[in-house]
C-alpha cells in the first residue's frame, strides 16, 4: 500500500469534511464528516463561528488519518491536501490573537440589502451591473465584499482593527490556510483566484485586487490576503497532529472544484452541483465571457503560477438543500432530509403545486433581493407530498433558468447534464430534472467531486498528475443517466407556469 494519496478539506455550508484519495485512479479510500451550526440570530442573517469551522476540519483530519492507518495504510503516503471551500463567506480576524472579530458572514446571508441600496445610490441608474466589466459580477449581498463594507461601517471592534493595522480579512479558504500553516505564529496570508473573484474585489482579467473596486467598497488594501494560483504549493501544515509537515498545494472555490472534479476542462463541458444552494458552471476557456443574461463571470481554475486563468460563467442559485432542510426544521413536513425522495414520489406530480424558495431573494438569473418564498396553487387536495414534490421541482426549474441562460450567452445547446453534490443522491430530484430540461442528466458514481477537484489540484502542484487515470476504472467516471420521460408539450406548460410563480415571489418586500 505504498501509491501516493492525496487529502483534502472539503469545508462547506452544512459540514466539514476530510477526504483521502489514490492519487492514481481517484479512488476515495475514506472521510470523516461533522455538521456544522448554522446561527440565525436574526430574520436574513446567516452567521457560522469561524473557530468551529477551523476546529472541526483538524478533527476531520486527524480522525480520516486515523481511519486510514486502520485499514492498514501509511499516513506517511499522503503527498499533499487541498482546500475546497464554501465561497464568498467572510472573515475577519485579529492577526495577533488569531481570534476573530465578528462571526463569519455567510453566503446567503442578506442583511447587506441596504448597503446595496446605499452603494449603488452612487451609480447613474443604480445599475446593479455596474462593476461588471471590472469583477464579472453585480452588486449584490452575496458577494463578500458588500459583507466586508457592511462589517467596516457597522462593526466598531473591526473598524478599530483596521485603524490599528491588526484586521485580517479572508474568505473560508484563507481562514483555513492561516490557521493551518501556523496562525499569529507565521500563518499564510493567501486566497486563490477563484475565491478571489468571488469577493467582487479582484479585476477579472488582471487577477489583482482592483484600486476601483477597493475604493467603491471603501476597502482597505491592506487586510487583503495575497492571491495566488489555485495549485502550487502554498506551505506545509503545522496545526494538525498527524498531517504536520505535508504541503497545503491547492485552493479552490467548492463549484469550481467540483468543475475540476466533474473533469470539465474543455471549453463549453459545464456541470451542476446541489449543495445547501445550486450552482451550474460552464468552462469558458481562457477568456471571460461578460452575460447579458444574469449570470456571473468568474474563475474556474488556475492550475499553476504560470498558467492562463481558464474562466467560467455561472448560474448561482442560492436555495437548494436548504430547502429540504426548511421543510424538515421549520415546517416538520419530514423528519429527516432523507425522506423527501419517498414523500415526494407517493405523488405522481406536484397537484398544481409550486415552490418559489425565494429565502434570500433570488440569484441568478433574476438578482432580486426584493423576491421572498412563494407556494402557488394551493388545494383542498394538496398535502405535504405535493409540497414536497413542489420543492424538488423548484431546484429543477431554477437549473432550467440559469442553463437556459448560459445557453444563451454561450451560444450552445447542452446535449446532456453532468451532476453532483449531496442532493444529486436524490434519484427522483434527477428524473424530473431531466424531464424539466428534456435532456440525459449524468451523474458520476462518486458524487464527492469537489474534494476531488481540489485533490487533483493538489496532487498537480506535487507533480503528480492526476488526469493520468486510469481510465477504464476511474471511479469519478462511472456515470448513471436519467432520461427525459415526458412530452415536449407537457415540459413547456409546467415550466410556463413556475414563471408564473416566479413573477408572484418578486416585489414581496417593499
Ligand atoms: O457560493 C456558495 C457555495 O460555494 C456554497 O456551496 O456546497 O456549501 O452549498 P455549498
Amino acid at each position: 500500500m505504498g501509491d501516493a494519496l492525496i487529502g483534502a478539506i472539503d469545508q462547506g455550508t452544512s459540514s466539514s469534511r476530510f477526504l483521502v484519495f489514490a492519487a492514481k485512479n481517484a479512488e476515495l479510500i475514506t472521510f470523516h464528516q461533522i455538521p456544522i451550526h448554522k446561527k440565525t440570530p436574526k430574520e436574513d442573517w446567516v452567521e457560522f463561528d469561524p473557530e468551529e469551522l477551523l476546529h472541526t476540519v483538524v478533527e476531520c483530519m486527524e480522525k480520516t488519518m486515523y481511519h486510514l492507518q486502520e485499514m492498514g495504510y501509511d499516513p506517511a503516503n499522503v503527498k499533499s491536501v487541498g482546500i475546497s471551500n464554501q465561497r464568498e463567506t467572510t472573515i475577519v480576524w485579529d492577526k495577533y490573537t488569531g481570534k476573530p472579530l465578528y462571526n463569519a458572514i455567510v453566503w446567503c446571508d442578506n442583511r447587506t440589502v441596504s448597503t446595496v441600496d446605499a452603494l449603488l445610490a452612487k451609480v447613474p441608474g443604480k445599475d446593479i451591473n455596474c462593476l461588471k466589466g471590472y469583477c464579472g459580477l453585480p452588486v449584490a449581498p452575496y458577494f463578500s465584499a458588500v459583507k466586508l463594507s457592511w462589517l467596516l461601517q457597522n462593526v466598531p471592534e473591526v473598524r478599530k482593527a483596521v485603524d490599528e493595522e491588526r484586521c485580517l480579512f479572508g474568505t473560508v479558504d484563507t481562514w483555513l490556510l492561516w490557521n493551518l500553516t501556523g496562525g499569529r505564529n507565521g500563518g499564510l496570508h493567501l486566497t486563490d483566484v477563484t475565491n478571489a473573484s468571488r469577493t467582487a474585489l479582484m479585476n477579472i482579467e488582471t487577477l489583482e485586487w482592483d484600486p476601483y473596486l477597493l475604493r467603491f467598497f471603501g476597502v482597505p488594501k491592506s487586510i487583503l490576503p495575497e492571491i495566488r494560483s489555485s495549485s502550487e504549493i502554498y506551505g506545509y501544515i503545522t496545526l494538525s497532529h498527524r498531517l504536520k509537515g505535508v504541503p497545503i498545494s491547492s485552493m479552490l472555490g467548492d463549484q469550481q472544484a467540483a468543475l475540476l472534479g466533474q473533469m470539465c476542462v474543455k471549453r463549453g463541458q459545464a456541470k451542476c452541483t446541489y449543495g445547501t444552494g445550486c450552482f451550474l458552471l460552464c468552462n469558458s476557456g481562457n477568456k471571460p465571457i461578460f452575460s447579458d443574461k444574469g449570470l456571473i463571470t468568474t474563475i474556474g481554475y488556475q492550475l499553476g503560477k504560470t498558467k492562463r486563468p481558464v474562466y467560467a460563467i455561472e448560474g448561482s442559485v442560492a436555495v437548494a438543500g436548504s430547502s429540504i432542510r426548511w421543510l424538515e426544521k421549520n415546517m416538520g413536513i419530514i423528519k429527516s432530509e432523507h425522506e423527501i425522495e419517498s414523500l415526494a414520489a407517493s405523488v405522481a406530480d406536484s397537484g398544481g403545486v409550486y415552490f418559489v424558495p425565494a429565502f434570500s431573494g433570488l440569484y441568478a438569473p433574476h438578482w432580486r433581493t426584493d423576491a421572498r418564498g412563494t407556494i402557488c396553487g394551493l388545494t383542498h387536495y394538496s398535502t405535504s407530498a405535493h409540497i414536497a414534490r413542489a420543492t424538488l421541482e423548484a431546484v429543477c426549474y431554477q437549473t432550467r433558468d440559469v442553463l437556459l441562460a448560459i445557453n444563451s450567452d454561450f451560444g450552445q445547446e447542452p446535449t446532456s447534464l453532468q451532476v453532483d453534490g449531496g442532493m444529486a443522491a436524490n434519484n427522483l430530484l434527477l428524473q424530473i430534472q431531466a424531464d424539466i430540461l428534456g435532456i440525459p442528466v449524468v451523474r458520476p458514481a462518486m458524487c464527492e467531486t469537489s474534494a476531488l477537484g481540489a485533490a487533483m489540484a493538489a496532487g498537480l502542484a506535487e507533480g503528480i498528475n492526476v488526469w493520468q487515470l486510469d481510465l477504464e476504472n476511474s471511479a469519478s467516471l462511472v456515470t448513471e443517466t436519467f432520461q427525459p420521460s415526458i412530452l415536449e408539450e407537457d415540459r413547456a406548460r409546467r415550466y410556463n407556469k413556475w414563471h408564473e410563480a416566479i413573477k408572484r415571489s418578486l416585489g414581496w418586500v417593499p
